[in-house]
């Protein structure tokens, strides 16, 4: 599985700059099996779950090419509308390919999702949505059978902004017959971006970044190669170096973000006593002070408090003055890191969908365990923190989403190394 060895106590310091966006590239990539064409992106951050989509969109019959973080993909040669179900279940986020075969095949087979372990993640918006733009759906066995003559534009309300059944949907509208309207749409910068690739596309979709996007359906020999396309930074990983960084009060110079991006963190680590100066693309954190608890950290769809920075905030509130109070209000059961950072020292009750974080003087160092994605950032920066030695184990979990982390955190003057 491997596992990091971290020696904590040494304060980071230097400067960084923040890879692209894990959440953005996903459906991008999903997305280029649209134009039967050429699509060159740039920005796409080298981690596990971006391999996976690769792996899978050539087993459907792409050409790929990724190096230096620049992704070129054919997809003129794509004939399965299949998703391999081993490589559906590495990854939950590869649902969103359900959208980009129904657009172009009008049938997908896939299986049940698989990914982190942060409690239920149903799809039930993916597939009602899916249902109201005319597409007839079977479960059987653990497939998702879908299918439809022709997709029909229509008014879809999701119940809740979620972020992968409005991309979906999205990728799905872009080629039906008529007007879409996604209402109570989800607003996260990366639903933007993947507008603005399939409008560069040629596709005709207006509204993302508000609750309500709008989409004029249009035929597939209309859509145009995409010859360079930016991926947006990753807010999410930014705002762990910055997490990490006001951990071992150190200070940090992040380059390639988006400030407004992550404003929500910002606000957070301001109120907590971090100094922070941001302009154009740049952003410094110090820490000459004691950090304070947080009244309130609540995490909600954007532009509130980010659910993936919910863990890595957490292990940062272990070591502030105070008492603080989380609310995790997107995702059921997502506070299994609770109790590995209990392990480090740190004084944490769960009641629900609260968690109650007494800052301790000092986390100690133990053997913890990464149980997903983001608890495995936060375990890190617990190690961090902490006096003595940490082993992380389940690494792979963190390879998912953060490019070359130990390197970086290395750089920065972290004590951490890698153990297979
Ligand atoms: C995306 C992000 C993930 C982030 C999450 C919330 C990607 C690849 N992943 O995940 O990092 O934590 O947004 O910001 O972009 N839900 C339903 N039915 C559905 C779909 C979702 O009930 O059909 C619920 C989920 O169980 C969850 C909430 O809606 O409680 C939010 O999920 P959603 O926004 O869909 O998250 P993802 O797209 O899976």
């Amino acid at each position: 599985m491997g596992a990091y060895v971290i020696t904590g106590g040494s304060k980071l310091s230097g400067k960084l700059k923040v890879q692209g966006s894990k959440n953005a590239s996903l459906p991008i990539i999903a997305a280029t099996i649209l134009n039967c064409n050429k699509s060159h992106i740039k920005n796409v951050p080298d981690i596990k779950d971006v391999h996976v989509m690769i792996d899978i969109l050539t087993r459907l019959g792409a050409d790929i090419n990724f190096s230096g973080n620049e992704l070129t993909i054919d997809t003129s040669k794509v004939n399965s509308w299949e998703v391999p179900e081993n490589l559906m279940r590495k990854m939950r986020s590869s649902i969103i390919l359900m959208g980009s075969l129904l657009g172009r095949f009008g049938k997908a087979k896939v299986s049940y999702p698989g990914g982190c372990e942060i409690g239920p993640r149903p799809i039930d918006l993916h597939l009602k949505g899916f249902a109201a733009l005319g597409v007839k759906i079977k479960e059987s066995h653990g497939f998702i059978y879908a299918e439809t003559e022709k997709l029909k534009g229509a008014n879809i309300h999701l119940d809740f902004p979620s972020v992968g059944a409005t991309e979906n949907l999205m990728l799905a509208a872009v080629l039906a017959e008529g007007r879409t309207v996604i209402r109570n749409a989800a607003k996260e910068p990366e639903i933007v971006n993947l507008q603005n690739f399939l409008n560069k596309m040629g596709c005709r979709i207006k509204g993302a970044g508000t609750d309500t996007i709008k989409i004029e359906g249009c035929s597939i020999d209309d859509l145009k190669p995409i010859e360079d396309y930016t991926v947006i930074p990753d807010r999410i990983a930014a705002g762990t170096y910055l997490a990490a960084t006001a951990a071992t009060r150190g200070n940090i110079v992040l380059e390639n973000v988006i400030i407004e991006h992550i404003e929500p963190v910002l606000a957070k680590l301001r109120e907590m006593g971090c100094s922070i100066k941001s302009k154009d693309d740049k952003v410094e954190l110090w820490v000459d002070g004691p950090l304070k608890a947080l009244d309130s950290l609540r995490t909600l769809p954007y532009p509130g408090f980010p659910t993936d920075m919910q863990a890595p905030m957490m292990a940062l509130l272990s070591t502030a003055e105070g008492t603080s109070i989380i609310t995790e209000t997107v995702f059921e059961n997502r506070f299994k890191h609770a109790e590995e950072l209990r392990r480090m020292g740190a004084d944490i009750k769960i009641n629900g969908n609260t968690a109650i974080v007494k800052g301790v003087r000092k986390l100690t160092g133990a053997a913890v365990e990464a149980k997903d994605l983001r608890a495995g950032a936060a375990l890190v920066i617990a190690g961090l923190a902490a006096e003595g030695k940490t082993v992380v184990e389940g690494i792979s979990y963190i390879e998912r989403g953060y490019e070359r982390f130990a390197e970086n955190l290395r750089t920065l003057g972290a004590k951490i190394e890698n153990l297979d």
